[in-house]
């Protein structure tokens, strides 16, 4: 059977044998619930999570541990942040009607649906954060808004977006604009540094830096003032006075992160990303992405959307609709995305093919030869 060339890394990692160890450890000899109990199995399992919770920290230079959030991904992430935010903007009677939600053409659809949805539901106002000639977003052009939503790399372009000066801007037009960060492909080849960026959210996902799907990262800035949580159950209460019927039913929430970690966590997945983060390593695979880049430059009709350094290479080629490109480079055994890429904007700031367009992205696993490799099954197709 051919080898696999698994070119797909902006779609989800491969897992190393550490991250598969840790979570089968976890599994087989450390499993229990965190949170319930206070016997030494249970402590042990709270200290894992806590001890990945510093990890976490660690990694994106967060102030304090109290600032990690652990979500369902980012995805996730994405949809409670505009909730908290919504819910946030509903008290003294005003509203996130009166507000105004800066979007931008690089956004995933996990990041602008959410918010897009608050815009039909609330009627608030949306504009959009100018991209430049070089489809980076442009922070000397952006507009007065009370909500930022920054994608920090596209998943289609793959530029490393200044997302300090995109804040900085945004601050300045208006100092109180919440600012969030979409982070999911940036962590995958940048230091992510949210002392610096000086952002309000940043979220991410895990199984796209060798962890386990169903886990992700949020970071908020100011826990204590996002009051009133997103999502509520065991975990994340101190004490309840007061009942139905009356209607008196009185809550204290546990500080954050507790407070917005509702239920069971994902625990295994934890116990993976623990030493997901410990092995990764940014920039990963820019030489094989560069010898693909310089490979496709010379191919007839390939048609080439992103930059010479970008982190990703997203491409189209004339006269192949991209589903059967896929399929025919699947069927050689180069596994790569095809498709819309979930960013809708962007296929249309680039007027794509009907039917999308195809995308290389590398990991730590890929070497030249799969690059080499890669190129030979794509000229094969094309020819
Ligand atoms: C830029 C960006 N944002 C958000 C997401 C959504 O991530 P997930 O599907 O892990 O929730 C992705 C996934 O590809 C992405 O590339």
């Amino acid at each position: 059977m051919n080898k696999i060339i698994y070119l797909d890394a902006a779609a989800s990692a491969l897992k190393t044998d550490a991250v598969i160890a840790a979570e089968v450890d976890f599994l087989q000899y450390k499993y229990a619930n965190a949170g319930r109990g206070v016997c030494a199995r249970v402590s042990a399992v709270d200290d894992m999570v806590a001890r990945t919770r510093a990890d976490v920290a660690k990694f994106i230079n967060a102030k304090c541990d109290e600032n990690i959030v652990f979500t369902g991904g980012t995805t996730d992430a994405m949809n409670r942040i505009a909730r908290l935010i919504d819910d946030a903007f509903s008290v003294d009677g005003d509203s996130i009607k009166n507000k105004t939600i800066m979007v931008s053409d690089l956004d995933h659809h996990s990041a602008r649906l959410p918010f897009e949805c608050i815009v039909g539901r609330r009627g608030c106002k949306i504009v959009l954060c100018p991209v430049n000639a070089e489809n980076n977003l442009d922070y000397s052009n952006v507009a007065r808004a009370d909500v930022f939503v920054i994608t920090a790399m596209s998943n289609v372009f793959g530029g490393r977006q200044d997302v300090a000066r995109l804040v900085a801007a945004a601050r300045e037009k208006n100092p109180d604009v919440i600012t969030v960060v979409d982070a999911a492909q940036y962590v995958v080849h940048e230091n992510i540094d949210v002392e610096k960026w000086d952002c309000d959210f940043m979220c991410f996902s895990a199984h796209k830096i060798g962890g386990d799907t169903g886990l992700g990262v949020m970071y908020v800035k100011n826990p204590d003032y996002w009051m009133s949580p997103d999502k509520f159950g065991g975990g994340m209460v101190v004490r309840i006075t007061g009942a139905a019927p009356d209607n008196q039913c009185r809550i204290q929430w546990e500080p954050a992160p507790a407070r917005f970690e509702a239920g069971t966590l994902p625990l295994t997945q934890i116990a993976g990303l623990g030493a997901a983060i410990k092995e990764w390593t940014p920039r990963c695979g820019a030489d094989v992405m560069r010898r693909i880049r310089q490979g496709l430059d010379s191919m007839p009709r390939v048609k080439i959307y992103t930059a010479p350094d970008a982190a990703i290479l997203t491409f189209s080629v004339d006269g192949i609709h991209p589903l059967d490109f896929g399929a025919m480079c699947g069927a050689r055994g180069l596994c790569m995305r095809v498709g819309n890429m979930c960013a809708s904007w962007a296929m249309r700031m680039i007027d794509a093919p009907t039917g999308g367009v195809a995308r290389l992205s590398a990991g730590p696993w890929n070497t030249i030869e799969d690059a080499d490799r890669a190129l030979e099954i794509i000229g094969e197709v094309i020819k």
